[in-house]
Protein backbone atom coordinates (compact mmCIF):
# COMPACT_ATOMS: atom_id res chain seq x y z
CA UNK A 1 0.00 0.00 0.00
CA UNK A 2 1.54 3.83 -0.55
CA UNK A 3 0.27 5.76 1.82
CA UNK A 4 0.19 9.83 0.83
CA UNK A 5 1.39 11.73 3.56
CA UNK A 6 -0.58 15.59 3.62
CA UNK A 7 2.72 17.27 5.42
CA UNK A 8 0.53 19.63 7.68
CA UNK A 9 -2.34 19.92 9.95
CA UNK A 10 -3.26 22.89 8.82
CA UNK A 11 -7.32 23.35 8.76
CA UNK A 12 -8.29 23.56 5.00
CA UNK A 13 -4.62 22.48 3.75
CA UNK A 14 -3.74 22.76 -0.36
CA UNK A 15 -1.67 19.40 0.93
CA UNK A 16 -4.65 17.55 1.54
CA UNK A 17 -6.57 18.82 -1.24
CA UNK A 18 -3.81 17.46 -3.40
CA UNK A 19 -3.38 14.28 -1.90
CA UNK A 20 -7.16 13.75 -2.66
CA UNK A 21 -6.14 14.57 -6.59
CA UNK A 22 -2.80 12.18 -6.19
CA UNK A 23 -4.60 9.35 -4.83
CA UNK A 24 -7.57 9.53 -8.14
CA UNK A 25 -4.11 9.59 -9.99
CA UNK A 26 -3.02 6.31 -8.20
CA UNK A 27 -6.30 4.81 -8.89
CA UNK A 28 -6.19 5.61 -12.48
CA UNK A 29 -3.22 3.75 -12.43
CA UNK A 30 -4.65 0.46 -11.13
CA UNK A 31 -3.49 1.56 -7.39
CA UNK A 32 -5.20 2.13 -4.60
CA UNK A 33 -3.65 4.89 -2.00
CA UNK A 34 -4.19 5.69 1.83
CA UNK A 35 -4.11 9.25 2.65
CA UNK A 36 -2.33 10.15 5.36
CA UNK A 37 -3.25 14.16 7.07
CA UNK A 38 -0.91 15.03 9.90
CA UNK A 39 -4.66 16.23 11.20
CA UNK A 40 -4.81 13.14 11.94
CA UNK A 41 -1.88 13.14 14.47
CA UNK A 42 -3.31 12.47 18.20
CA UNK A 43 -3.29 15.26 20.19
CA UNK A 44 -1.84 13.32 23.00
CA UNK A 45 1.11 12.73 20.80
CA UNK A 46 2.33 16.39 21.31
CA UNK A 47 2.93 15.84 24.98
CA UNK A 48 6.33 16.01 25.95
CA UNK A 49 6.12 12.31 27.09
CA UNK A 50 6.03 11.17 24.12
CA UNK A 51 9.48 11.30 23.43
CA UNK A 52 9.60 8.16 25.77
CA UNK A 53 6.37 6.98 25.71
CA UNK A 54 4.10 6.70 22.68
CA UNK A 55 0.59 6.63 23.54
CA UNK A 56 -1.55 3.86 22.71
CA UNK A 57 -3.65 5.74 20.20
CA UNK A 58 -0.38 6.82 18.48
CA UNK A 59 0.11 2.58 17.42
CA UNK A 60 -2.41 3.06 14.09
CA UNK A 61 -0.41 5.57 12.55
CA UNK A 62 3.28 4.11 13.31
CA UNK A 63 1.99 1.04 12.03
CA UNK A 64 0.50 2.32 8.47
CA UNK A 65 3.97 3.55 7.98
CA UNK A 66 5.69 0.27 8.79
CA UNK A 67 3.71 -1.27 6.38
CA UNK A 68 3.67 0.95 3.72
CA UNK A 69 5.31 -0.22 0.66
CA UNK A 70 5.99 3.69 0.04
CA UNK A 71 5.63 7.16 1.51
CA UNK A 72 4.09 10.30 -1.02
CA UNK A 73 5.20 13.15 1.09
CA UNK A 74 2.97 16.19 -0.04
CA UNK A 75 5.67 19.05 1.56
CA UNK A 76 4.26 22.66 1.85
CA UNK A 77 6.44 25.10 1.86
CA UNK A 78 6.65 26.88 5.72
CA UNK A 79 8.73 29.68 6.12
CA UNK A 80 11.18 28.47 3.30
CA UNK A 81 11.36 24.83 4.74
CA UNK A 82 8.93 22.08 5.17
CA UNK A 83 6.49 22.44 8.37
CA UNK A 84 7.58 21.83 11.82
CA UNK A 85 4.78 19.50 12.68
CA UNK A 86 6.00 17.48 10.01
CA UNK A 87 9.34 17.13 11.19
CA UNK A 88 7.89 15.94 14.42
CA UNK A 89 5.54 13.24 13.02
CA UNK A 90 9.12 12.29 11.68
CA UNK A 91 10.85 12.30 14.73
CA UNK A 92 7.32 10.14 16.83
CA UNK A 93 8.06 7.45 14.66
CA UNK A 94 10.07 4.48 15.13
CA UNK A 95 13.39 4.93 14.55
CA UNK A 96 15.20 3.56 12.75
CA UNK A 97 12.69 1.04 10.60
CA UNK A 98 10.08 3.67 9.65
CA UNK A 99 11.91 5.19 6.84
CA UNK A 100 15.20 2.64 6.22
CA UNK A 101 15.16 1.36 3.00
CA UNK A 102 11.40 2.33 2.25
CA UNK A 103 10.37 3.79 -0.74
CA UNK A 104 9.67 7.72 -0.99
CA UNK A 105 8.54 10.49 -2.99
CA UNK A 106 8.39 14.18 -2.87
CA UNK A 107 5.46 16.54 -3.87
CA UNK A 108 6.31 20.14 -2.75
CA UNK A 109 3.60 23.33 -3.02
CA UNK A 110 3.51 26.56 -1.62
CA UNK A 111 1.64 29.93 -2.11
CA UNK A 112 4.87 31.61 -3.46
CA UNK A 113 7.31 31.35 -6.87
CA UNK A 114 9.66 28.82 -5.01
CA UNK A 115 6.84 25.66 -4.96
CA UNK A 116 8.08 24.44 -2.05
CA UNK A 117 11.29 23.31 -3.77
CA UNK A 118 14.01 24.29 -0.78
CA UNK A 119 11.20 22.30 1.67
CA UNK A 120 11.65 18.80 -0.29
CA UNK A 121 15.57 19.72 -0.94
CA UNK A 122 15.84 20.14 3.15
CA UNK A 123 13.65 17.03 3.95
CA UNK A 124 15.37 14.96 1.47
CA UNK A 125 18.36 15.74 4.10
CA UNK A 126 16.28 14.17 6.73
CA UNK A 127 15.17 10.70 4.58
CA UNK A 128 18.53 10.55 3.32
CA UNK A 129 20.25 10.63 6.75
CA UNK A 130 17.23 7.41 7.43
CA UNK A 131 18.34 5.08 4.69
CA UNK A 132 15.33 5.71 2.42
CA UNK A 133 14.94 4.97 -0.77
CA UNK A 134 14.09 7.98 -2.74
CA UNK A 135 12.57 8.41 -6.23
CA UNK A 136 14.73 11.20 -8.39
CA UNK A 137 11.19 12.76 -9.90
CA UNK A 138 9.71 15.59 -7.42
CA UNK A 139 7.58 18.01 -8.53
CA UNK A 140 6.92 21.51 -7.06
CA UNK A 141 4.06 23.18 -7.32
CA UNK A 142 4.68 26.85 -6.96
CA UNK A 143 1.83 29.36 -6.82
CA UNK A 144 -0.71 26.76 -5.46
CA UNK A 145 -3.42 28.65 -4.79
CA UNK A 146 -3.87 29.68 -8.68
CA UNK A 147 -3.90 26.31 -9.68
CA UNK A 148 -7.30 25.15 -8.78
CA UNK A 149 -10.24 24.72 -11.11
CA UNK A 150 -13.06 27.40 -10.88
CA UNK A 151 -15.23 24.81 -8.53
CA UNK A 152 -11.55 24.10 -6.28
CA UNK A 153 -11.71 20.79 -7.06
CA UNK A 154 -8.92 19.99 -9.33
CA UNK A 155 -6.45 21.27 -10.83
CA UNK A 156 -6.94 23.52 -14.04
CA UNK A 157 -3.11 23.74 -15.42
CA UNK A 158 -2.81 20.40 -17.68
CA UNK A 159 0.91 20.29 -17.79
CA UNK A 160 1.12 20.15 -13.75
CA UNK A 161 -1.23 17.35 -14.42
CA UNK A 162 1.12 16.11 -16.47
CA UNK A 163 3.99 16.30 -14.36
CA UNK A 164 2.11 14.58 -11.30
CA UNK A 165 0.54 11.64 -13.55
CA UNK A 166 4.66 11.26 -14.59
CA UNK A 167 5.22 11.17 -10.80
CA UNK A 168 2.89 8.90 -9.73
CA UNK A 169 3.70 6.29 -12.71
CA UNK A 170 6.98 6.34 -11.90
CA UNK A 171 6.73 5.65 -7.80
CA UNK A 172 4.67 2.81 -8.60
CA UNK A 173 7.46 0.93 -10.52
CA UNK A 174 9.75 2.50 -8.42
CA UNK A 175 8.29 1.00 -5.41
CA UNK A 176 7.51 -2.18 -7.35
CA UNK A 177 11.38 -3.01 -7.78
CA UNK A 178 11.95 -2.16 -4.35
CA UNK A 179 9.17 -2.60 -1.84
CA UNK A 180 11.12 -5.64 -0.18
CA UNK A 181 13.51 -3.86 1.39
CA UNK A 182 11.75 -2.22 4.02
CA UNK A 183 10.95 -4.13 7.55
CA UNK A 184 6.80 -4.17 8.10
CA UNK A 185 5.13 -3.41 11.68
CA UNK A 186 5.16 -6.29 14.09
CA UNK A 187 1.64 -7.94 13.92
C1 LIG B 1 3.39 29.12 8.80
C2 LIG B 1 3.35 29.32 7.33
C3 LIG B 1 4.50 29.73 6.66
C4 LIG B 1 4.50 29.91 5.28
N1 LIG B 1 5.64 30.24 4.64
C5 LIG B 1 5.66 30.29 3.28
C6 LIG B 1 6.88 30.49 2.57
O1 LIG B 1 7.95 30.61 3.13
N2 LIG B 1 6.83 30.53 1.23
C7 LIG B 1 5.65 30.38 0.53
O2 LIG B 1 5.66 30.43 -0.70
N3 LIG B 1 4.49 30.17 1.17
C8 LIG B 1 4.47 30.10 2.53
N4 LIG B 1 3.30 29.84 3.19
C9 LIG B 1 2.08 29.59 2.42
C10 LIG B 1 1.97 28.10 2.07
O3 LIG B 1 2.95 27.74 1.17
C11 LIG B 1 0.57 27.87 1.56
O4 LIG B 1 -0.31 27.87 2.67
C12 LIG B 1 0.42 26.64 0.69
O5 LIG B 1 -0.94 26.48 0.42
C13 LIG B 1 0.97 25.36 1.26
O6 LIG B 1 0.53 25.04 2.54
P1 LIG B 1 -0.81 24.24 2.93
O7 LIG B 1 -0.67 22.84 2.39
O8 LIG B 1 -0.85 24.35 4.41
O9 LIG B 1 -1.98 24.92 2.26
C14 LIG B 1 3.29 29.69 4.57
C15 LIG B 1 2.14 29.28 5.24
C16 LIG B 1 2.16 29.09 6.60
C17 LIG B 1 0.90 28.61 7.30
Amino acid sequence: MIEIIAGTNRPGANALKLAGIIRGYYRDRGREANILSLSEMPQEIFLPSSYAQKPSSWKVISDRVLNADGLHVIVPEYNGSFPGVLKYFVDMLKFPESFERRCVCFTGEAAGIWGGFRAVEQIQMIFGYRNAVMLPDRVWIPGINQKWNAEGTGLAEEALVARLRDQVERFIDFVERNKGLAAKAAP
